[in-house]
């Protein structure tokens, strides 16, 4: 018997709807797969909880979660309460940055019965591997005089190291797949980090001869997602680039409520985090129709994490022979709410434990 540890922290808004959603999906994989448990732990940490602690975790939030084999995130941000850049980086980015999470996974394809603004959309298939400890996401700067002088300076920080570190896993993860690595650059427009970007990637890309590259420049290549999508198989961004391609690739997915992610901890000291794309959507809160189906993929991609690759690849087959037959949230052009959606996932993969998921861990 495999239990894992879980550390659950819905977070705010949607977040409070989908991962309870999640959960019960993967309590389900457990309850027909015997050998396989999950023991989750819900932590309360939101922009509520900043209200009432004056912070968005306690002191020791960090170290209470540290020994869970892993965390499992909602979305972070209620500007009614908090102002984002407290909230995301007392919690999401703080726990991305103190647990070495310097990974973004984040694929993009289109499931069946979703429509895609795509012509083609089975040619969209692709993971964008995004640096996710540095780069434009730092605190490094500051203000500088006052009134209509003011000056905000803000510093990108790019180090070899991390630079590097997001390359290699996208050449590895190419080697897996259809073998072609695209870099996204600006080195046309930004001075100093993107030429160095640009000579770390060629570096790189004489160690994986066997990998196709190019680069194309992000403004460029934002418009090739759109109209030349095959072209893609890993592309590998820094934090802000990888940022705005993940939601551009939501939208070509048919919502960002479907686009799943996991920050991955690369050296084995800390959790790794499961976490969508999209956000806490304040618009449609409390409504019951938030789209499940990123909280669930993400869960799929948790399950793929702990070696679990079978079940991992049962549950998103689950979820597109759902979407497949119609059962679509109306971010999606449906009228189905996130229960009768998760309800009806959880249905089927017990229905698939009659014809196969193995007891046996
Ligand atoms: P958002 O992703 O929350 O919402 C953008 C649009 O997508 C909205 O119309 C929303 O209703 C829709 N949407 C998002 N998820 C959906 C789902 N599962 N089902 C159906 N529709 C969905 O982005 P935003 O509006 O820019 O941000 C809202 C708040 O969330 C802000 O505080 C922001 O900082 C925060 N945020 C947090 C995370 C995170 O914690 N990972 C990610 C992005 C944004
Ligand atoms: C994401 C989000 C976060 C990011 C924000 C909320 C800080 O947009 O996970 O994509 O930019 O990393
Ligand atoms: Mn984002």
């Amino acid at each position: 018997m495999k239990t894992l540890k879980i550390a659950n922290i819905p977070g705010d808004g949607i977040g409070k709807e989908v991962v309870p959603a999640a959960t019960d999906v993967l309590k389900a994989i457990s309850d027909i797969h015997g050998g396989l448990k999950f023991e989750f732990t819900n932590f309360p940490w939101s922009c509520e909880y900043y209200l009432e602690h004056g912070e968005m975790m306690p002191e020791d939030g960090l170290e209470r979660l540290k020994d869970f084999d892993s965390i499992f995130l909602g979305a972070v941000g209620n500007l009614k309460l908090v102002p984002d850049h407290i909230s995301l980086w007392g919690l999401l980015i703080k726990i991305r940055r103190e647990f070495e999470q310097v990974i973004n996974i984040r694929p993009a394809k289109v499931l069946d019965g979703v429509r895609s603004p795509l012509l083609n959309p089975k040619d969209f298939d692709l993971i964008v591997v995004r640096e996710n400890s540095e780069g434009e996401y730092s605190s490094v700067g500051g203000k500088i005089y006052q009134g209509e002088d003011e000056i905000a300076i803000q510093n990108a920080i790019f180090s070899r190291k991390g630079t590097e570190r997001a390359m290699r896993f996208a050449f590895e993860l190419a080697a897996k797949r259809r073998k072609r690595v695209t870099s996204a650059t600006k080195s046309n427009g930004i001075y100093y980090s993107m030429p160095f970007w640009d000579n770390v990637f060629e570096d790189v890309s004489k160690d994986y001869p066997e990998i196709s590259t190019d680069s194309q420049h992000i403004d460029a290549l934002s418009a090739f997602f759109v109209t030349h999508p095959e072209r893609f198989d890993v592309i590998v961004a820094s934090n802000l680039f990888g940022d705005i391609l993940t939601d551009l690739g939501a939208a070509i997915m048919g919502s960002v409520g479907i686009a799943p992610a996991a920050n991955i901890n690369v050296n084995g000291k800390y959790p790794s985090m499961f976490e969508p794309v999209h956000g806490s959507a304040p618009d449609i809160v409390g409504k019951g129709i938030a789209n499940p189906i990123g909280q669930i993929w993400t869960a799929k991609m948790m399950l793929d994490h702990f070696g679990e690759e079978e079940l991992g690849s049962t549950l998103l087959d689950v979820v597109e022979s759902v979407t497949r037959d119609g059962f679509l949230t109306p971010d999606i052009g449906g009228k189905h709410t996130t229960k009768e959606v998760t309800d009806e996932i959880i249905n089927r993969l017990k229905a698939v434990d009659k014809k196969g998921i193995t007891s046996e861990g």
